[in-house]
């Protein structure tokens, strides 16, 4: 009797995982979290670079929505202020600054973004920095790419959020808190054939962030690397989806479900219709 309690127990737990999962857009990482925790955002400063569409345009309304302050950067003020405009039709009470930033720009100019960002709110430095900007990822060969797409890709993605952390860090360090999160990429963790720059960088954004986690977790500075899948991302008008060639059906539709949903639970991501954003 007992044997078969225990086997029948199994069944519901496997069964439940699978649900989960299946909900989960195949996505241990989601399954294991709750909804966002209102009160870990609510009021703090929030800078998102690569904010004028894709992620860091959806990442930017949510935190708007938990009630943070939110500063959008990237290079293009239009885009930045379209973004605004209507986070703030979403959220009438929400707190948002447009910065505009090329993080391939030179450390004088990313220091001076640095100062703004800290000065924008009154008595509020930066609290979350998230690290979302990126090179264009076109599909490209390892032997193919050229040195033009290598210098442009290393610059934003590694050295321009690397320049911007260590100007930050001090304001955050003097606080005695602060919180990076990188949006890095599952080519950040393993192999991503005809995306060899673009996995290098984040490759190293990996190595680079983990490392500061050691340095700086006793310190009241958290880190948090993100590595997400392909994620299909034509949030704007005039910009083509950015998802990551090769793995785009599991997990492409997780930005859409994230935003209307408020979380990435969805049945709809692996059972529903294919169709762009
Ligand atoms: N989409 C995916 O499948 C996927 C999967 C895993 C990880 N990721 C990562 O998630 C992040 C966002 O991806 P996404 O698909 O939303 O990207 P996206 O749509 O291509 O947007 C990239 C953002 O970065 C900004 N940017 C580009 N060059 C910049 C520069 N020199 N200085 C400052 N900002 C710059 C762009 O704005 P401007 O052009 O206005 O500067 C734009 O806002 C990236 O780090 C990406 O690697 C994406």
């Amino acid at each position: 009797m007992l044997c078969l309690v225990a086997v029948a127990l199994s069944f519901v737990g496997l069964a439940t995982l699978l649900v989960k999962f299946a909900k989960a857009d195949g996505d241990f990482t989601v399954t294991s979290r709750g909804p966002p925790k209102r009160e870990e955002v609510e009021g703090k400063v929030v800078w998102i670079t690569g904010a004028s569409r894709g992620i860091g345009e959806i990442l930017a309304n949510q935190f708007a929505g938990l009630g943070a302050k939110v500063i959008l950067s990237a290079r293009n003020a239009s885009e930045l202020e379209r973004v605004k405009s209507e986070i703030i039709s979403n959220y009438p009470a929400s707190s948002i600054e447009v910065l505009p930033l090329d993080l391939a720009s030179g450390e004088e100019s990313i220091k001076e973004a640095v100062k703004r960002a800290e000065s924008l709110f009154s008595n509020a430095g930066v609290d979350f920095m998230v690290h979302n900007a990126a090179f264009e990822r076109p599909k490209r060969k390892a032997l193919d790419e050229t040195e033009e797409g290598l210098r442009a890709t290393m610059n934003i993605n590694v050295l321009g959020t690397i320049t911007l952390t260590s100007l930050l860090a001090p304001y955050m360090l003097e606080r005695g808190r602060g919180h990076f999160v990188v949006m890095s990429s599952a080519a950040g963790k393993c192999p991503a054939p005809g995306q060899a720059i673009y996995s290098a960088s984040k490759h190293a954004l990996n190595g680079y962030f983990h490392s500061l986690r050691s340095e700086l977790y006793d310190k009241g500075i958290k880190v948090t690397v993100v590595c997400p899948g392909p994620i299909e991302t034509s949030k704007s008008s005039n910009v083509s989806s950015s998802a990551e060639g090769g793995l785009k059906e599991i997990g492409a539709k997780r930005l859409d479900a994230a935003a209307n949903k408020k979380s990435a639970y969805s049945w709809n991501l692996l059972f529903g219709q294919k169709k762009s954003i």
